[in-house]
């Protein structure tokens, strides 16, 4: 077994490693080009009866498992949304594994619990917001979204669908078609049925439709069923469409409807003063979700979740039983009651770490940068008249196909062909969507390290696989 001089020994030796992986990132293939069964194969069928030397875990690591692992922290990884790390992060990460505290009240560690409370709070300040929003770490915008949903259920009900269950009443749920499919699952989840969760069509731009979501709510109502919430994107997945937060919140305040804002990505970008009028929309939510794990250098997981109605998600969740107890439940946060599970993570040392080692500035830095690279990107597909730009670009994704003059082919097929060369290569990693049934590439710039040079190495990639099949 490991004792503490062979700790240190491999300690060392793992953060060297780690090093040299980052100085090395752009040498792997950002995809892993692994096939189905390739890894397990590898693995031995049972555990070991005797300890194995570390030497040969690590070996084994380096050999079977990391062949297996798509490098999400490549500054060539353009894929889905970032997860992106950083070293600050990293070593937080690493405290905590050490401490490997559980940290479900108060007492089970208070520094876990008030250096949330403070994160949150700058945080709140960062991003700019009302402080009328309290916040709390939970694990993944996922959850969030299911605790504001829960929320909703029981103020509306007056907290009798926790005591009693459902009676007969339907209660509905608006988002737009383009909205993610964590609120489908927090609509399952939270019991309402998903035939409740009403799809509002979207504009041209991908945005929610604010007259026919009224006119979701009026044929409703008339059919004696409960509007009870709309989930509003700040930044969808497919394009980053903003839905029109002023007019669904005037929505929602005319028929008494909770407004939740979903801007698991784009909520980072609020930090700019270029996104200042978003923020004073933003303001007039109930509940606000976003992931400093997606596009803020704090590895996953990590999500701020904003409420107005403290009381309401404390009521909703709270639960306290004999062993739970503690003398000073009146005087501090013990977040077991601000969510979904009861054992947590200490997830604010990472932001703590994050936000003093980067500071507020370079953050805003890095996030501008790479908002102003997807733009140039955009502007590069706009300038070439056979490839087709087909969503605005609002933050750092860009959606676009290669749909050349004068081509009479499936144009879909063509652009899956490509996206599927390009990945095959190695070289960078992107990913796809549909939008208005077209099959539309999506480019993305977010992880940590993505510098001007990536990006036009990317750039120039992708358009010679194109132009490839038409020389
Ligand atoms: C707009 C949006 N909402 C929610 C989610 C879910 O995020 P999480 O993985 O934190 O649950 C995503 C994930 O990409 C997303 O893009």
């Amino acid at each position: 077994m490991m004792d503490t001089q062979e700790f240190k020994r491999w300690g060392h030796f793992l953060v060297d490693m780690i090093a040299d992986y980052y100085d090395n990132i752009e040498n792997f293939p950002v995809k892993s080009q692994v096939k189905p069964g390739d890894i397990i194969s590898k693995l031995s069928v049972s555990a070991p009866k005797e300890s194995d030397d570390f030497k040969s875990i690590i070996e084994d690591f380096n050999n079977f498992i990391m062949p297996g692992i798509t490098h999400w922290q490549s500054p060539h990884f353009h894929a889905y949304f970032p997860a992106n790390a950083s070293f600050p992060s990293i070593l937080a990460e690493f405290l905590c594994s050490a401490i490997g505290a559980q940290c479900m009240v108060w007492e089970t560690s208070p520094a876990a619990a008030e250096l949330e409370e403070q994160m949150t709070i700058w945080m709140r300040k960062f991003v700019g917001i009302s402080d009328n929003f309290h916040g709390v770490i939970q694990d993944t915008a996922s959850t969030a979204t299911l605790v504001a949903m829960l929320c909703a259920r029981e103020k509306y009900s007056n907290f009798s669908i926790n005591k009693s269950g459902f009676s007969h009443s339907k209660f509905r749920i608006y988002c737009s078609k383009e909205a993610h499919s964590s609120i489908d699952k927090a609509v399952k989840i939270a019991g309402f049925g998903i035939e409740n969760l009403v799809k509002i069509s979207t504009d041209e731009n991908f945005s929610l439709i604010a007259e026919e979501l009224e006119k979701h709510i009026i044929s409703d109502l008339k059919n004696g069923l409960i509007p009870l919430a709309v989930v509003a994107a700040l930044g969808t997945t497919g394009s980053t469409a903003i839905d029109p937060i002023n007019n669904i919140y005037e929505i929602c305040q005319k028929y008494n409807i909770w407004l939740h804002i979903d801007a698991a990505l784009a909520g980072t970008a609020l930090i700019l003063d270029e996104y200042s009028e978003l923020r004073n929309q933003v303001n007039n939510a109930d509940s606000l979700v976003f992931n400093p794990h997606k596009w803020m250098f704090t590895n996953f997981d990590c999500t701020l979740y904003y409420v107005k109605d403290k009381d309401t998600l404390i009521n909703t969740f709270s639960i306290l039983p004999e062993y739970l107890k503690t003398s000073n439940d009146d005087k501090v946060n013990n977040y077991r009651d601000w969510g979904i599970q009861l054992g947590r993570r200490f997830r604010a040392l990472k932001l703590w770490f994050v936000l003093r080692s980067f500071g507020t500035n370079e953050i805003k830095r890095r996030i501008k940068l790479h908002i102003d690279l997807a733009k140039d990107f955009a502007e590069k597909v706009c300038n070439d008249t056979n490839f087709e730009l087909l969503a605005p670009t609002h933050f750092n994704t860009v959606c676009f196909r290669f749909a050349p003059k004068g081509f009479n082919g499936n144009i879909d097929a063509l652009n899956e062909s490509i996206l599927k060369n390009i990945n095959d290569s190695g070289k960078i990693y992107i990913t796809h969507t549909k939008l208005n049934g077209k099959y539309t590439i999506r480019f993305v710039v977010g992880q940590t390290n993505t510098e001007p040079i990536h990006i036009d190495y990317a750039y120039e990639l992708i358009k010679e696989e194109c132009y490839r099949h038409f020389k």
